[in-house]
């Protein structure tokens, strides 16, 4: 059996190029002692990736060149030969980019309504791509930067950016449904700003490639805002810290609009308003937060299961597709989580 897999070839420099990765094609592996085969059903594109792609220190180690790259992934197991996983289980990894992977059982995580009980309600069990994204990684970013890193409360005013993707369109309606006076997201089309509105229960959202986001923000929260989630970085973060109010927090989840720059890109140029303020701006990382997870998937499951929390994705079809996918959430043709359905 043939497996596809998605190798880098050459660190990107600005915008990923075709060449710098291949599809190739290898031997399906075969699982040792303590370990699974699992045919790969749903693929994970993530902005994080990027950085991966480079060789400069991070909190995560860069891809190696000429190696198959890695990232989320949900398949079904077709070989177990370890304790606790049967063929036909369904498993979350993390050997994406590739069709079949063998895992270490100990980095198998069951998912589907036997192993997470939480999601037996009403109406059932959820698609398996969700434990990549509204039940997954993306889903406990937002839930972990909202109510832990923003110190989010019953009141406060949020603004979140990049909010018709996966991480953000999850913050905006998680903080509605636990009693945010107001809600502003801001995104890269009039058609994703009419989904937060119309769909996700936004009050207020605006389309930042229309005029400045500062002028923007001001009209859409013209009391401010407590809470700013910042996914984009750049102008959006210097409108909201110039918007914060007394006490407000900004929790530094991304900055995607600097994600493929070659030059650093200049700072906030209104960071002196933190000390009128006493604001406070603090970056976090999902995977300090995985203690949450529990806690996370039984609070927000249910809110799935019933539909008073919308979820989108973008599914894109075929291993072969994986890297226009991938650039795809870089240029923002997603609404919601980005997968690839193999
Ligand atoms: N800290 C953590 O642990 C953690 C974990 C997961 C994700 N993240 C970060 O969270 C952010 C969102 O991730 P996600 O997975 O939910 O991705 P996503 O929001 O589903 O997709 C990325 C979106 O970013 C927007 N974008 C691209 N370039 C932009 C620019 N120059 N200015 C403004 N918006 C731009 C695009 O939408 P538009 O059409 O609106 O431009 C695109 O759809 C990313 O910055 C990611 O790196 C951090």
């Amino acid at each position: 059996m043939i497996n596809r897999e998605w190798h880098l070839l050459s660190r990107p420099v600005g915008w990923p190029k075709p060449e710098d990765f291949a599809l190739v094609e290898a031997e399906v592996p075969t699982p040792g002692e303590g370990q699974v085969l699992v045919r790969n059903k749903y693929l994970s594109v993530d902005p994080y990736m990027r950085g991966r792609m480079s060789a400069a220190k991070s909190y995560v180690a860069p891809f190696e060149l000429g190696k198959v790259m890695q990232g989320g992934a949900v398949g079904e197991v077709v070989e177990s030969r370890a304790e606790g996983i049967a063929a036909g289980d369904h498993v979350l990894h993390f050997l994406g980019w590739r069709e079949y992977a063998v895992v270490d059982a100990k980095n198998a995580v069951k998912v589907g309504p036997t192993a997470v009980p939480a999601l037996k309600v009403e109406s059932g069990d959820v698609p398996l791509s969700a434990y990549l994204g509204v039940l997954g990684m993306t889903g406990l970013t937002a839930y972990a930067g909202l109510l832990r890193t923003a110190s989010f409360k019953e009141g406060d005013a949020v603004f979140v950016s990049g909010a018709a993707g996966a991480v953000g369109s999850q913050v905006g309606q998680i903080a509605k449904l636990k009693g945010a006076s107001r809600v502003i997201g801001s995104a890269g089309s009039d058609e994703k700003v009419k989904l937060l509105v119309d769909e996700y229960g936004f009050d207020a959202a605006f389309n930042y490639k229309n005029g400045p986001v500062s002028e923007q923000l001001r009209a859409a929260a013209p009391d401010g805002i407590d809470v700013y989630f910042d996914n984009v970085g750049g102008d959006h973060l210097e409108a909201a810290i110039g918007s914060l109010n007394q006490g407000g927090r900004i929790a530094v989840c991304g900055m995607i609009s600097v994600y493929n720059n070659t030059e650093p890109a200049p700072g906030p140029r209104n960071l002196a308003r933190l000390i009128q303020t006493r604001g406070r701006i603090e970056g976090f990382l999902v995977g300090d937060h995985y203690d949450l997870q529990p806690q996370f998937v039984q609070e927000v499951a249910p809110w799935v299961a019933s539909g008073a929390l919308k979820y989108r994705e973008t599914v894109v079809e075929g291993v072969e597709n994986t890297l226009e996918a991938f650039l795809g959430v870089l240029r923002g043709d997603n609404i919601g989580k980005m997968v690839v359905k193999l």
